[in-house]
Order: C-alpha cells, then structure tokens, then sequence
C-alpha cells in the first residue's frame, strides 16, 4: 500500500483524536524510526517518554519473545510470577512497600485516587476526599484524571467533571497551604510539569510539600508517569530531593514500549485495597511484565544510562542555550535529564514540521514550548545534529 492511500485510510477509519504527523512509521532502532518510504528520523519525541531504551532494545525482544511462548494472559483470579517480579524490582528500588500493576498512566491515576479515598475513608476512618492538583498539569484522559488534571481546555465538551477536586498554581505553596480544607486527603503533583510545557520548579519544592501534608495528615501523590524509569537521571525523580512520597504512579517508560502501568505506595496506604476493591482484566499482563522487568534490569544493570542522562541533558541544554543567545524568539530553555524543553514566543507546530522535513521527530506542547524526550541512548553527537538543524532552521525564520 502506498503512503498516500494508508494516510487515507487512516483518516476514514480512526477517529480524529490526535493531530498526527503526515508521515507511516513502520520500524525502528535504537534512536532511530523508519517510515512507509524508507526514509530514517532522529526521535526525539521517545513516544512520548517511553522508548527509554531505544526502539526494539533486544532484551526486551527476546524477554517478550520467550513470554508470549510460555503464558500471555491469565485472569487475576491467579498468582503469575512476571507480576510478583517486577513488583519485587519496583519496591526494592523505591520507597514503596506495595504495587499495583494497571494498562496505563491515566489508570494509574485512577488507582492513586481510588487509594488515596479509600485510605482516608477505611483506614482513618474520615471523610476525606479532596485532592489538591497543579494549574498546568497532566493526569490523562479517563474522568478522575482528566478531574484531577487542571486545565480547563481539556475538560471542554465533558462537564461536568469529577467533584473533589482543587486547582492551585504549579511551584506556590503558599497556595496549597490556602487550598487544604478539611476535606482534603491528598496533593497530587508532577515533579516536573511535563504536557504543561516543562515546567522544573524550584528545588525544595517537592521536600515542602512533604513537610506540608505531613502537618496535615495528607498523602504525597507523585505523577512520575513522564519523568519516572530514569528520564531525570535518577530512577525517580523525587530521588532528587531525597523526599520519601505516599504513592507514585508509574506507566510510559516502564514497559519500554509495551503497554504497562503501576502504582507503587507504601504499605501503611496499600492496606486501603482490599480483594475487589479495585482491579482490572489485563493489569500485570505477563507479556507486559516480562517486557517491564527486562527494561529495569537494563536499566539498572547497565546504571551508565541513567547515570548518563543528567550528563547528556545538560550537555543538550548548554546547545538549546547557545541558540537562545542567537534568538531572541526563544524565551527559555528548562529541564532536568533527557525532559528538555524550548520555549518559542510563537506557535511551535512550524517548526516541528520544519524538523520533520529535516529527518527529525520533536514534539510542541503547552502551544509554545518544543519537548525533547528521546531515548536514554541518546549520543552526543545525535544531539549536535538536532541542535544544528534547528540552528538552520531557525536562521531561515
Ligand atoms: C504526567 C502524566 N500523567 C499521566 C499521563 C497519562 O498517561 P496515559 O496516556 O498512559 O494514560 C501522562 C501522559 O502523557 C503524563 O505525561
């Protein structure tokens, strides 16, 4: 089938949910995507913070490979040891005592708000359900998420959204202060704003609101969906601040491109689930699992890739800087690791396209601000040839 004739079709029979780029990707490699014409793209878009170890890294291949020989689906009505694995991995390299293995991130989120209920309700036995969450952040797409995600924009069409619910601006505890009420049992935060323009708040952010819901009595909810599994340069990105979180919820890079999410707490707030208090058919897929233990052993055996990240990203950031001396139009540039982000003084979607032309995928959110989350392998060399080619780009402007 020709490229022009798949677009078609992709056009008449999927719904119109995303705005794609005009390009059929059909293998991949390390950091590099083909697409239907053969033509090869530097990705810098990582799938949106889940190829952390490249395209098709080849022990993941042969982990699912060997799996989906022996067992790719059973009911949770059953023990399978992939699930009991990657739990063991998660919580032995973590705060957490406990996991919850789910689909996605936004499922994740769903589970952390469940918790963090039923938590307040069954284990302190009070009425407690409110959330805090971030003007600017991201949870996903299913109600409690999209609820807990604060930005209006994306609630259009739905209202009305989930009640227990309280928006306060990103990196103000003062404003978290105001917000708690008696009713609040949680602050749910990204620790670094990723779909609202990568957004790195100030450092002790995280350690005050610790501080803040432990006078409280709140739970600390971590959305470590986009910088979790090494993105940052730690594993985790409350690692930085040396904070111990309540619950984190996990998915993109965790299953290194298969479909996986997970949210990890400690014992004293899993206590809350109880059998059929919460669950879900495919969660723990055995496929899933054994894909996500061999990515956190790559990543954990070979600890040069995430120690390599804070390296890599600063070395990307000091490029991204010198090119904001050249242009005027570019406001900032912020990130922590291999999260990178530019910010334009104009709409971002021409030059992504620009990119695209150029044999690069990058990424525009929050409108204005070009994203950057290619895989943790990423060299340095590969970074000098994007920079480059924006460098060009952004001189014909
Ligand atoms: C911080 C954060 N939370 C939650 C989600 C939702 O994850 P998913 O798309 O897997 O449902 C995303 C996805 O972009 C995210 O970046």
């Amino acid at each position: 089938m020709i490229t022009s004739d798949i677009l078609a079709d992709s056009q008449k029979y999927l719904m119109n949910t995303y705005n794609r780029q005009p390009i059929v990707l059909v293998k991949g490699r390390g950091t590099r995507v083909y697409d239907s014409d053969g033509r090869e793209y530097l990705d810098f878009v990582g799938g949106v913070a889940v190829n952390n170890l490249g395209h098709c890294p080849s022990r993941v291949v042969v982990a699912l490979q060997k799996q989906a020989q022996r067992l790719m689906h059973v009911s949770n009505h059953f023990h399978i040891e992939p699930q009991i694995n990657l739990a063991r991995m998660l919580v032995n390299n973590s705060f957490a005592d406990k996991a919850f293995l789910c689909n996605t991130g936004t499922e994740a989120i769903e589970a952390a708000i469940k918790l963090a209920r039923r938590y307040s309700r069954e284990v302190l036995k009070q009425d407690r359900y409110e959330f805090i969450t971030m003007r600017g952040s991201f949870h996903g797409r299913t109600f409690g998420a999209l609820s807990a995600t604060a930005q209006e924009k994306l609630h259009k069409g739905f209202e009305p959204i989930l009640p227990g619910f309280r928006y306060v601006p990103f990196n103000d505890i003062a404003q978290v202060e105001i917000a708690v009420n008696e009713r609040t049992c949680a602050v749910l935060v990204e620790p670094i704003l990723g779909e609202g323009g990568v957004v790195v708040p100030t450092r002790g952010y995280l350690k005050a609101l610790r501080k803040l819901c432990d006078k409280h009595g709140l739970l600390l909810v971590l959305d470590e969906i986009q910088t979790g599994m090494g993105r940052t340069g730690r594993l985790f990105a409350y690692e930085h601040e040396g904070i111990t979180p309540d619950v984190v919820a996990l998915a993109k890079g965790l299953g290194a491109g298969m479909p996986i999410g997970c949210l990890l707490a400690t014992d004293k707030v899993a206590q809350a689930f109880t059998p059929g208090s919460h669950g879900t058919t495919f969660g723990g897929n055995p496929l899933a699992c054994a894909a996500a233990i061999a990515a956190m052993e790559a990543l954990l055996e070979d600890n040069i890739i995430i120690q390599s990240v804070e390296e890599l990203g600063k070395y990307f950031v000091d490029g991204l800087e010198d090119l904001r001396g050249k242009y005027p139009f570019i406001k900032q540039v912020r990130g922590k690791g291999l999260l990178v982000g530019l910010e334009l003084d104009f709409d971002g979607r021409e030059i992504v396209a620009a990119c695209l032309r150029e044999g690069f995928l990058i990424n525009c959110t929050a409108d204005t601000v070009l994203r950057f989350m290619p895989p943790l392998i990423i060299t340095r060399e590969e970074i000098d040839a994007l920079v480059n080619t924006l460098d060009d780009i952004f001189k014909k402007r």
